[in-house]
């Protein structure tokens, strides 16, 4: 094993995540430089282009200079953000740089669009020189050699230098194939296997539902995509009770972690069923998720974010093992988890500003990842601020009389005519429940017609407005239990009446007020008005279902043209695949997080009031 020198001092490089060793007082930038590591530059290290910042971790961060000042902003400066040409590489530094873009393959994804690869997986054929007694090399300095010219200083897992000799002997002193996750090789093949696919996987961890899709690392393409409910979900439906439940002690903590790592891993095995490929083929894996879901994936105890101020044990990203997590993958395969804004603010979002390109937004955007906990962010005149609101599971179907996820038998859209309503059901077949999307239509039509006030009050008959159509006159109903709408069948004491209750409704508003409590403190924090937004996205597998009429008729958004709110889909999903297929969608995420304002809504002065206000529907038009 070769040891530093006693005068040097040795350091780790992310993305590549490679050990450098460099000479005491070295800058940062030059040992990157001679590891051939490319770090941005176009002053060649004078301090005038302000290109080569780094990320400095695993030591106190220097005392900014006049350069650093001057080309990093102050919440940069906070995060740890300095010029590497600037500071000296210091021993345990952890540098973590932007990538250059050269040389990037650029492809068509499946709800990405073009993408420029950059995965963090490689497979290199190599054919090392055969040993003899002039020179007698062991296998692995002499692989070692040859994987330098192609990408530098490698080391590999003990796993690969188990099956090294087998290899290298079955190839005859002929090519073999190494398969590198960043900078270690996971594995080794005789011959040349790049033909064999490289494979991915990339994951949102929903409180409810856990989505993971097989991806091909050559080409961008998506081989198959599943979803299962989270296997948490019988120990709480939402973030608080999984805490909670976390809490009572380290076994509980386990079962949880447990239960997801079963979803996951079921999740894998059908993948590869689908896909009809080997489970060795999947080097690598991402990861997105609320915070309390990554820590529980990990095993970290999320007590801290249950409570005020919500603080739990990290937002970093992490680069580890599938082994180490128990995820059923060749041990060796990489995993990366996104990092986390706040407790409640998590990689989940930090997946959707990197899959919708806020940062490089021009104009003010506004996104929001509606579920459970609704997060949003705002990206207005180079700031982005970010939030979270409660907004409970009435977004998800759950608590609610006849409510339903979004599955063969939920109504979906909801239309209020003369002649009464019409019922879009997901499958085409007979309603047995409604799901979020069509809870926040029947409620945006009941507020239309004037069947609900804007106090969110369900009129009874003699209250309501002379303009409302017979046919759904009648489908209101009150008795001593309170009062409904029918959505289905007319007749009251049908079993498929599927009434709306008045608890349903206030339920949908609770919602929708938390949410728009979260818009409008954003907003005055940027200084600026609904009038200045350019666009609303809609994020998340129920926010993609969301009609734009329907979520201004409710309040959920300040009132702007229909037309500029647009559904975006899994956006979370889709920054956990940007970041598999390529390195620089990670280090976008990192730098992220260091630029971001976070703004936690129960701190906000007057926070009651706002949400008394933000209760109301809008009138009618
Ligand atoms: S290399 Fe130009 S500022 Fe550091």
């Amino acid at each position: 094993m070769n040891q530093p020198a006693a005068d040097t001092v040795t350091g780790t490089f992310l993305p590549e995540d490679r050990a450098v060793a460099a000479p005491t007082g070295t800058t940062i930038l030059d040992a990157a430089t001679a590891a051939g590591i490319h770090l941005e530059t176009i002053c060649s290290g004078r301090g005038t282009c302000g290109k080569c910042r780094v990320l400095v971790k695993g030591y106190e961060a220097p005392a900014p200079t006049p350069v650093d000042s001057r080309r990093l902003s102050p919440a940069q400066l906070q995060a740890g953000w300095r010029m590497a040409c600037e500071h000296p590489f210091s021993a345990d530094g952890v540098y973590t740089h932007p990538l250059v873009e050269t040389q990037l393959r650029t492809v068509q994804s499946a709800g990405i669009g073009e993408i420029q690869l950059r995965p963090n997986v490689q497979q290199h054929v190599v054919t090392p020189a055969a040993p003899d007694l002039e020179h007698p090399v062991f296998d692995w300095p002499r692989v070692k050699e040859e994987l330098a010219s192609l990408a530098g200083g490698v080391d590999a897992s003990l796993a690969a230098l188990r099956r090294l000799s087998g290899v290298i002997r079955e190839a005859g002193n002929g090519p073999i194939t190494a398969t590198l996750v960043g900078s270690r090789a996971i594995d080794f093949e005789p011959g040349d296997t790049t033909a064999a696919p490289a494979l991915g996987l990339a994951f949102d961890i929903g409180t409810t539902t856990v989505v993971g899709a097989l991806m091909d690392l050559e080409s961008g393409a998506e081989l198959a995509v599943a979803a299962e409910l989270n296997g948490q979900a019988v120990y709480g439906a939402d973030v608080i009770s999984r805490t909670t439940f976390a809490a009572q002690g380290e076994d509980d903590l386990e079962t949880l972690r447990m239960a997801v790592l079963e979803t996951i891993n079921g999740i894998i095995d059908r993948l590869l069923r689908a896909a009809r490929v080997e489970r060795r083929r999947v080097h690598e894996a991402t990861f997105v998720g609320n915070t309390v879901m990554l820590h529980l994936l990990t095993g970290i105890d999320p007590a801290g974010i249950g409570s005020s101020p919500f603080v739990g044990v990290t937002t970093e990203s992490l680069t580890t093992t599938a082994a180490a997590l128990e995820i059923n993958l060749e041990a060796d395969a990489g995993v990366f988890l996104f990092p986390a804004i706040a407790g409640y603010v998590g990689a989940d979002l930090v997946g959707v500003v990197v899959s919708t390109r806020l940062a490089q937004r021009e104009g003010n955007v506004l996104v929001i990842d509606v579920g459970t906990n609704g997060e949003i962010a705002l990206v207005a005149s180079g700031r982005i601020l970010c939030t979270s609101a409660a907004a409970g599971p009435a977004f998800e179907g759950a608590e609610i009389s006849r409510g339903m996820r979004a599955v063969a038998g939920a109504v979906e859209r909801i239309t209020l005519g003369e002649a009464g309503p019409e019922l879009g059901v997901i499958g085409d077949i007979p309603p047995t429940g409604i799901c979020g999307s069509g809870l926040v239509d029947a409620v945006a039509e009941l507020v239309r017609t004037g069947i609900v006030s804007p106090t969110g009050r369900l009129l009874p008959p003699d209250d309501l407005p002379g303009d409302v159509p017979k046919a759904l006159r009648r489908r209101v109903h009150f008795d001593d239990d309170g009062g409904r709408f029918l959505l289905a069948d007319d007749d009251p004491d049908a079993a498929d009446a599927l009434p709306l209750i008045a608890t349903d409704i206030r339920q949908l508003q609770l919602a929708k007020a938390a949410i728009r409590v979260g818009v409008d403190v954003l907003l005055e924090r940027a200084g600026i008005g609904p009038d200045d937004l350019d666009e609303i996205l809609l994020a998340g597998a129920f926010g993609a279902y969301l009609d734009a009429a329907a979520v201004l008729n409710i309040g959920m958004v300040p009132p702007i043209p229909a037309e500029r709110i647009r559904p975006v889909g899994n956006a979370a999903g889709l920054g956990a695949r940007l970041g598999l297929l390529s390195l620089n969608h990670r280090v976008e995420a990192e730098l992220l997080v260091g630029e971001v304002e976070y703004l936690e809504l129960s701190a906000v002065a007057d926070f009651q009031w706002l949400f008394a206000d933000a209760m109301a529907f809008p009138e009618p038009a």
